[in-house]
Formats: C-alpha cells, structure tokens, sequence
C-alpha cells in the first residue's frame, strides 16, 4: 500500500546533511521500515498526529511517553500559555516550583520532597549519587539491559564510554531475586543502591512484570543491608498510578525518577524521596540552565490535575485491554500466536517464533501504512485521549496487517 511520505524524506535529506545521522537516539529512523513510516510530524490532536505530508495517525507511541492526556490538551495548553504570558524562564524559579513539589509529595505516599531537571537521564544519575552520598558507597546495582539514559554509567551503547565509567556498575538478571541476593550478600558493603524500573520494559524484548515477590525482595533486601531502592518510574511513571509505579505493583522505593508523562510532553522530569535522604539530596550538586523554567511546571500541574479529574488512568488501563484482546482476537482469525505483554497502559505485541522481531517489523509498517503510529521493538503507549472508537479502528485496520504477515511467514 503506497503511502506518501515526499516531504519526510525531502527533509531527512537535508537533517542528513547538518545533522549527524539526521535523527539520532530513539527516534532514528533507522529502526523502522522505510517507505512506510514518517520522519517528521506537524501536528497533533488528542491521540492523533499528522505528519508532514498530510497523512493522519492514531498515535501510541504518545512521543516514546510524554503525551498522556493527549496532544494539545486544552487544560495544559491553556496553563502553558498563561505561564508563557508571564514569562519561563528567571533569576530564580516561579512559586509552581513549590506548588508542583508539594504536589508531587502530596500523590506519592512515602516522599517527603522533590527536585526537578529536565531529563530522565539527569534524575536517574543524580539519584544514583544521592545514594552514594546517604551510604558512603561507590557501587549500583541494575538489571542487565535495562535502559536508565544517556549517561556514561548506564548508556546502552559503547562508543565513547571507558571502563572506567561503568567500573561501579553491577548487572544482574530481571526478576530473579535469587541472583539479586547472592550479589548483595557477597557485596553489600560497597553497594549504594539498587536501580530498577517498575517491570521490565527493554526494547526489542517482550515486556515482563515483577513476579510475585520479588520488588517486596527487593525492598527487603535493601532494608537488611542499608541499600537504596531507587525506582526508574520514567517511562512508566503517572500512567500506572499517579502515586508512582510502585504503588500499582505494591512496593515503596527510597527514591522514585519520573520524566516521560509528568508535563504532557513539556521538558520536565523529578525526583521525589524519603525523608532520610533530605541531607544527600542538598549535598549533591544539582542544577541545569532550565531546571526551574515556569512553562513546564505549569504543564506538569495541569497534566497531573488533568489526569485525576479525567480519571485518566483507569482508562488508559481499560483502553489498553481492549486494544490487546483485539489484536490477539485478529491474530488468531489469521491463524498467528502473538503475546500482547506489559501493563495495558504500555502495551506490546510480538510474535510468536519471531526472535528478531521481523514479524512485527512487516506488521507495524503495513499499521503505519494505515495510519496507526506503533513501533516494532518498543512497548507502546496508551493515552486518556485515546477513545474505543480508534481502538476499534486500530483492530479492523489490524486484521488487514496480519494478513500480509501472514502471507510472508
Ligand atoms: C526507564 C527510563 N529511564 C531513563 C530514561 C531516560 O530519560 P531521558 O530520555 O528523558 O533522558 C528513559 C527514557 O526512555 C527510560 O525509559
């Protein structure tokens, strides 16, 4: 199915000449089929967006997370222009840097402070630190493959890294807490603190949640040998609980990181913590040219406000179980195994017998083609804007996908 996309690769050609690679990070292109998907987009509404050609889309890949109320909001867009009216960016921050902190301390029940910065990759290196300085230790523990950001400790790739960087990072396997153990008991008195993400959410890999016990292990395990639980909430964060991931899967960490859905797509993120790491929190150094900017708080009060008075979270979980029971309905009448896996809230799809993910690279493309937005190797996101009508038209437009899949399998 031809799909027009002149204009993308029409700029692509001239990112490709002043940008190296032209799109770099999660967004590169190179991931997606070609021909099927665009590079750039001009606008969004609700839960659609509208490339630069004109070609419409349901969109779940919600900007990789950020958009969690729905393109264009209007409570957050209405916030975000008074702000812009006033100004953003100071001498010294606005008084919504308080107000966003008590509110975050107000929805998270074991934190009794907040900072802020602007990507997840800045709170989860600084949380990291916090722990060092509480503990007087140098080591972090993480699940292996995991992804916590850009920074040399944690960054997925190694070019430009040392081992030098990474010589106080420890791996362990997702959700065996028998290794976790036997690592924190051989090494405890250098650990500062575990990382993890609230399940596991790695790309090109089905999602898997905690099993039974082992986050409460976790909790556990940092309490015996005086270990920080950090909890990555980026990607997750305010799209399973607006208490925090934690609360959704019944653990309460030392410290929480949130970016992704806190602003509705404005360039925020936080760490949220408990009282006994106040001290380390002040003593680590820790600030940015737009840390305290006015317009992404204002968004983050909004969205957040939003969320609560749309009930946006139940349906966003309601929204993701429909769209996953209609995929695997559709698979099925095509005579295809696929798993649907993650909380209905971030939802992935895989096929059975398709470990490099080849199949579901056909399936997204012919989406794509159809104008629904999905990603072959990342888990996907559901918005409160979304609506059962483009569930619906997401699983009739999905029933043609398999049939191609199905003729190439
Ligand atoms: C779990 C997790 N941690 C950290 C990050 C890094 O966040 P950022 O890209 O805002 O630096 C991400 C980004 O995708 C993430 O998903």
């Amino acid at each position: 199915m031809a799909v027009q996309l002149s204009r993308t690769f029409e700029l692509f050609e001239r990112a490709m000449r002043v940008v190296p690679g032209g799109i770099y990070g999660h967004q590169t292109p190179a991931l997606l089929v070609p021909g099927s998907y665009p590079y750039f987009f001009a606008r969004g509404d609700g839960s659609h967006v509208w490339d630069v050609d004109g070609n419409e889309y349901i969109d779940y890949l919600c900007s990789y997370g950020p958009i969690v109320v729905g393109h264009c909001h209007p409570a957050v867009e209405e916030a975000v222009l008074r702000q812009m009216r006033d100004g953003n960016c100071f001498n010294a921050p606005t008084p919504l840097w308080i107000e966003l902190a008590e509110h975050l301390v107000e929805l998270t029940p074991f934190a009794d402070w907040a900072v802020f910065a602007k990507n997840g990759s800045d709170v989860c290196t600084w949380a990291v630190e916090v722990a060092r300085a509480a503990t007087g230790r140098r080591k972090v523990v993480k699940a292996a493959g995991a992804y916590h950001g850009t920074h040399a400790w944690c960054s997925p790739l190694p070019a430009g890294i040392t081992d030098e960087d990474r010589a106080n990072v420890l791996e362990v396997p997702w959700n065996d807490l028998s290794a976790l153990t036997a690592l924190v008991t051989s090494e405890s008195s250098a650990i500062a603190a575990i990382i993890l993400t609230p399940f596991r959410h790695d790309a090109f890999h089905d999602s898997e949640l905690p099993v039974d016990g082992y986050l409460a292990g976790v909790r556990r395990l940092c309490d015996q040998h005086g270990i920080v639980f950090i909890l990555d909430d980026v990607r997750a964060g305010f799209r399973l609980h607006l208490g925090g991931s934690g609360e959704y899967f019944g653990v309460r960490p030392d410290l929480a990181c949130y970016c992704k859905a806190i602003a509705n797509g404005y360039a925020l993120s936080a760490c949220v913590g408990r009282e006994a790491f106040r001290n380390a929190a002040q003593d680590v150094f820790f600030t940015g040219s737009y840390f305290t900017s006015g317009v992404p708080m204002a968004a983050a009060l909004a969205c957040l406000r939003t969320l609560a008075a749309e009930d946006g979270i139940a349906r966003m979980d309601a929204l993701g179980r429909r769209l996953c029971e209609g995929l695997d309905r559709a698979a099925r009448a095509h005579d295809l195994r696929v798993t649907t896996s993650g909380p209905p809230a971030l939802p992935f799809m895989s096929f059975a017998d398709d470990p490099g993910q080849s199949l579901n690279r056909v399936f997204c493309a012919a989406m794509a083609e159809r104008g629904i937005y999905l990603h072959p190797h990342h888990n996907w996101f559901m918005s409160a804007a979304h609506t059962e009508a483009d569930i619906d038209r997401t699983v009739d437009r999905a029933e043609q996908a398999f049939k191609i899949v199905a003729a190439e399998r």
